[in-house]
């Protein structure tokens, strides 16, 4: 009896020890030739007469595209722990829409998907060149120019992300997952630092985070995540194919280099003012940047210090409302704009002699967002994952790593452009400067503030 008892607890330990189990799969999520690329509004992007030239059945004021340059992929990686599971969606896009993950989430549990709707993220690439004609939100339909919404596209868009989240539970299998953070510096650099005394070319945001999963069976790769904060504009308004930038070549380049089929994600940071340097976008689409960013993935990866079958995850999920917006577009609040780039609301505002604070409600841009964290535990070390809707300034990145070392985590993967897309977060001192990030911070002087406390107050959630 007793000996029976002794068994029967080690047997329960042996049970919810050493019992990962992760999925991977990719997905060509490219959408027809003839959509619109979601990214800029001038260049070639922006129609110049009308009527629109064929195929048009996508657009309404967007140029069509005009074909495929590299494929735009939705890609998941499922965790499951025993008691525990979470589902990261990637996808290569402006940024992720709130609409498009319940959507996603809704065909994929009809068919049998079982992580809960509050454990599954979306992460946005930030590509400039992915699918257009995706969101319901007015503002994004205009200002990124995303054009309005063709429900076709977006269900198209949905069902693929379905099936990555479907495949990635069919392919289920023992697995070891281990985490490693480095550096990598010369790839990115601030475009702000000609209009922001806070900032020089080399503000960036150096962290570089990898999730490396493996298949427990002969121990080769599974997945890769890499986390880095870099905007997808290697190519300009003129480009009409699409295409998943810098970031989408350096995941080719990482699957090419870590082998053995397995699949390389990428979950954005804190990119709302960090640019891909020059040197780093020369060659494209053989973007030099590419083989240089895969080789530190690679080392770091090579390098984690545990990878184990032993894994925690603790996560939780918080809607927060923010209200509708609080946009100053007073003539005090753009005597600093900068005239010229991609959106030019300070000329347009002086001609229109704008003087009004835009409150925007739900139709136009979205205000409830949810932030999720994901605690996970592996040799001891605690890593937070906590996502941000939107574009994060560098400032408001290093406060929320911050925040997160004072909750006691080892380290954090700040994963912006994720569930939802509410623009730019400029912290107080670049809300004043101004300029494009600037004007596109939508509540006013405290958003950044309201985005940092919303992330510690779901990190908390998942904190000791
Ligand atoms: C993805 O789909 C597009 C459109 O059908 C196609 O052009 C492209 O070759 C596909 N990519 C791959 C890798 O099969
Ligand atoms: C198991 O999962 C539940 C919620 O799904 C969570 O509250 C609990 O902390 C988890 N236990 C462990 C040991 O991770
Ligand atoms: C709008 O911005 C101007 C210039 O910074 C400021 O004086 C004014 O108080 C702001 N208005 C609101 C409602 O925030
Ligand atoms: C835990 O984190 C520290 C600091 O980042 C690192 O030096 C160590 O190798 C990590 N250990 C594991 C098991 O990941
Ligand atoms: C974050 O912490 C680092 C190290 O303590 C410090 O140098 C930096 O000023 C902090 N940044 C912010 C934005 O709080
Ligand atoms: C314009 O920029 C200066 C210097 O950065 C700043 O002190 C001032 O508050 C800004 N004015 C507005 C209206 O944003
Ligand atoms: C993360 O979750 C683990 C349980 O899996 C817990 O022991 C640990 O304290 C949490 N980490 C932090 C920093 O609170």
């Amino acid at each position: 009896m007793f000996s029976f008892f002794v068994f029967f607890l080690l047997s329960l330990t042996a049970a919810t020890a050493g019992t990962l189990r992760a999925g991977v799969a990719k997905v060509n999520a490219t959408l027809p030739v003839g959509v619109p690329l979601a990214g800029y509004n001038h260049g070639e992007r922006r129609v110049k007469y009308w009527p629109l030239p064929d195929p048009k059945q996508y657009t309404n004021f967007m140029t069509p595209s005009v074909g495929h340059l590299q494929t735009t992929w939705a890609k998941a990686l499922l965790l499951d722990n025993g008691n525990t599971t979470f589902c990261f969606l990637t996808v290569d896009a402006i940024g992720a829409d709130g609409t498009l993950r319940k959507l996603a989430w809704e065909k994929a549990a009809a068919r049998g998907f079982t992580v809960p709707f509050d454990r599954f993220t979306v992460h946005g690439s930030h590509t400039h060149s992915g699918p257009g004609a995706v969101t319901p939100e007015l503002l994004w339909s205009l200002a990124p120019a995303t054009d309005i919404l063709v429900p076709e596209l977006q269900d198209m868009l949905a069902s693929s992300l379905a099936d990555a989240m479907l495949q990635a539970q069919a392919n289920l299998q023992p697995a070891k997952m281990g985490i490693n953070f480095g550096q990598l510096v010369g790839v990115t650099e601030n475009r702000r630092a000609d209009i922001s005394p806070y900032v020089q070319v080399g503000s960036i945001d150096p962290h570089l985070g990898v999730i490396r999963v493996d298949r427990s069976s002969d121990g080769t790769p599974l997945a890769t995540v890499w986390n880095f904060a870099i905007h997808g504009t290697c190519w300009g308004p003129d480009q009409m194919l699409s295409n998943g930038d810098i970031m989408g070549g350096a995941c080719d380049a990482i699957e090419t280099a870590v082998g053995h089929q397995s699949v390389a994600m990428f979950i954005n940071a804190d990119a709302g003012d960090i640019a891909p340097a020059g040197s780093a976008c020369a060659g494209k689409p053989n973007y030099a940047g590419a083989p240089v960013i895969a080789s530190a993935v690679q080392r770091l990866r090579d390098d984690t210090p545990v990878t184990s079958d032993d894994v925690g995850l603790v996560s939780a999920s918080t809607v927060v409302d923010f209200g509708e917006t609080q946009g100053n577009l007073t003539l005090a609040r753009v005597a600093n704009c900068t005239q010229g780039g991609p959106l030019d609301i300070c000329s347009l505002c002086r001609v229109l002699r704008c003087d009004v604070n835009l409150h925007l409600d739900s139709a136009w841009i979205e205000e409830s967002p949810t932030f999720t964290a994901l605690n996970i535990s592996i040799g001891g070390n605690h890593t937070l994952m906590v996502t941000v809707p939107g574009e994060a300034l560098l400032e408001l990145g290093w406060n929320i790593r911050n925040d997160s070392l004072k909750l006691g985590f080892t380290n954090t993967l700040l994963a912006g452009y994720s569930n939802n897309h509410m623009g730019y977060f400029a912290t107080p001192d670049e809300y004043e400067v101004g300029g494009y990030e600037g004007l596109l911070t939508m509540w006013g002087i405290d958003t950044a503030e309201k985005v940092r406390q919303s992330c510690r107050a779901v990190a908390e959630k998942v904190s000791k």
